[in-house]
Parts: C-alpha cells; structure tokens; sequence
C-alpha cells in the first residue's frame, strides 16, 4: 500500500497537468495560481486512501480525487473575497482577489467548479458526480449559514454549520471513492459514518488553529475567527475545551475507522495528522 506522502505526490503530478477548457483562455493562470500554490491535499489523498483500502489501484480515482481538490479550491478563493471573509493570504501566498482582482476572482472559482464537474463526469456512471453536487451544494449551504449569522449559534448548530460547510466535502472523498469502487450500497453507512466524524474534527482543528497558529505555519492570516466575531469551537467552548473536544471527536472517527471491513492503516495515518496538523 501507497503512503499518505506516496499518495500525495500522486494528486500533486496529477494535479499539474489537468487540462483546462481553452475558452478558459488567460483566466488559466489564476486557476493554476490558486490550485497549485500549495495546500494541504487532504481530500484527495482522503479518496486516494480510501480506494486503495478497498483493495482497488488508487490510479483509478485520482479524476474524482483531482475534482475534489477543485471544489475544494473554488470554496477557498471564495472564502477568501471581501464579501466572505475577506483574507489577504491563502496558501502561503496572495489571495486569488489580490493577486488578480476580485473580478477574476470570482470567475476562477467559477471555473474550478465547473471544471471538478467535466472531471468526474468522465467517470461511465453518474454516482461520483451526484456524490460531488451532493457535497458542494451542502458546502455553498454551509458558507451561507457562516456569512450570515451574527453570533447566535448553540454549540449543535455551530456542529451542523461545520459538518455543512467542511464535513460534507470530506464526507464526498469518501463516498466518490465507493462510488468508483461500485461498493455494494448496503456497505456505505458505516463509511459515512466514518466520514462525518472525521469531516467535523477536521474543522473543530482549523478553528483551533485559526486561534493559535501563526501565518507561516499556516499560509493564511490566524485569529481572522476572532475579528469577524465568527462563532467556532473555541468562541464557544473556549480553547482548552474545544481540544478535548478535538480529541472526543478524533475518538469516534478511530472508532468508526476500526469498524470498516477494509485495511485502513493508511487511513489512520491521515487521520492522526488531520487531529496533529499545525498547518
Ligand atoms: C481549509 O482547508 C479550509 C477548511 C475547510 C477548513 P485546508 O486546511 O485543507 O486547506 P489547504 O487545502 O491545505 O490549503
Ligand atoms: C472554510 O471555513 C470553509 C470553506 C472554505 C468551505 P474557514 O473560513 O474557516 O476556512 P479558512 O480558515 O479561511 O481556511
Ligand atoms: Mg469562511
Ligand atoms: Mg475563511
Ligand atoms: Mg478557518
């Protein structure tokens, strides 16, 4: 079996030489700006990581892993415009609206998402492509939520915004995987499980380290939770509690990761980096 790191540089190559559409023209070079200029490439190494525990070659699922990561980017370069939460730096570099302007902007996430779209649509069956329009509109319905509420949420509903907003992608790395893996439907709830649980602790860590790292640790600009007066883990739980919560949360994912019918060492190694991370 393939490593995280091995799986890794798999999407990044992959990554590199995904054809754009030419009507695209120069608009090109921001969707390349945006998605090759670092990150993290959790959720398609997640697909990865999941194909291969089926038993499957992870070749096969880098056009679904690839379209994850571009959902994943288009979320990002949006996130990041003034109208959301208006963040200078992404990815250790100039946000997409600084670099090229914010009408450019706009349109690269545009592009991104349209192109994870032509992407797993290659696929001969539909479901990974359902299983992606699942996860993005979950996501735009999560951001949605966080653009508008001024401070009023109680800890279940600041759990639901994260599992919309973060755990629904997440959550679609797996499932495109068994998808593409054609696993028996009876099979998929105890996967989800797993996958929800793994996609709150995902954002349950990004608000701690949102309070606690440094911008060079993480590419983007820390404490911009605080100044937007955004509800998170730690505004709600304060930060010692939203650790323990980290953990709990981390508890339930191993418990349903150890529930899988699957080899899942691989997965377990992501899921330690994902509670571990610092970036
Ligand atoms: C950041 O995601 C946005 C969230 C959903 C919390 P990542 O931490 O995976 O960002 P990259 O892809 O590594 O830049
Ligand atoms: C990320 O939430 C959600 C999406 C981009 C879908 P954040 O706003 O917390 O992400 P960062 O911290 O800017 O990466
Ligand atoms: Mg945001
Ligand atoms: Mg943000
Ligand atoms: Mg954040």
């Amino acid at each position: 079996m393939r490593s995280v790191e091995e799986l890794r540089a798999l999407v990044e190559d992959e990554l590199s030489r995904l054809p754009f559409a030419a009507e695209l023209g120069r608009l090109e070079e921001a969707l390349r700006y945006s998605l090759l200029g670092g990150g993290k490439r959790i959720r398609p190494v997640l697909c990865l990581a999941t194909g291969e525990a089926l038993g499957h070659e992870p070749r096969d699922f880098l056009p679904a892993a690839c379209s994850l990561e571009l959902v994943h980017t288009f979320s990002l370069v949006h996130d990041d415009l003034p109208a959301l939460d208006d963040d200078d730096l992404r990815r250790g570099q100039p946000s997409a609206h600084v670099r090229f302007g914010e009408g450019v902007a706009i349109l690269a996430g545009d592009a991104l998402l349209t192109e994870a779209f032509r992407l797993v649509l290659g696929y001969p069956a539909p479901d990974p492509a359902r299983e992606l329009a699942f996860a993005t509109i979950g996501m735009i319905g999560g951001q949605y939520v966080d653009v508008t509420t001024d401070g009023e949420l109680d800890a279940e509903a600041l759990a639901e915004l994260h599992r919309l907003k973060t755990g629904r992608l997440l959550e679609a790395c797996i499932a495109c995987a068994l998808a593409v893996a054609e696993v028996p439907s009876s099979d998929w709830e105890a996967w989800r499980a797993f996958a929800r649980e793994l996609g709150l602790l995902f954002q349950i860590v990004d608000d701690i380290l949102d309070a606690t790292g440094t911008a060079a640790e993480l590419g983007k600009t820390p404490g911009k939770d605080e100044a937007a007066g955004k509800v998170t883990y730690v505004s709600l739980h304060g930060l010692e509690r939203a650790r323990e919560l980290a953990d709990d949360a981390r508890s339930r994912v191993n418990e349903r990761l150890n529930a899988l019918p699957a080899d899942t060492s691989v997965l377990a190694e992501l899921v330690s980096a994902i509670r571990e991370r610092r970036a």
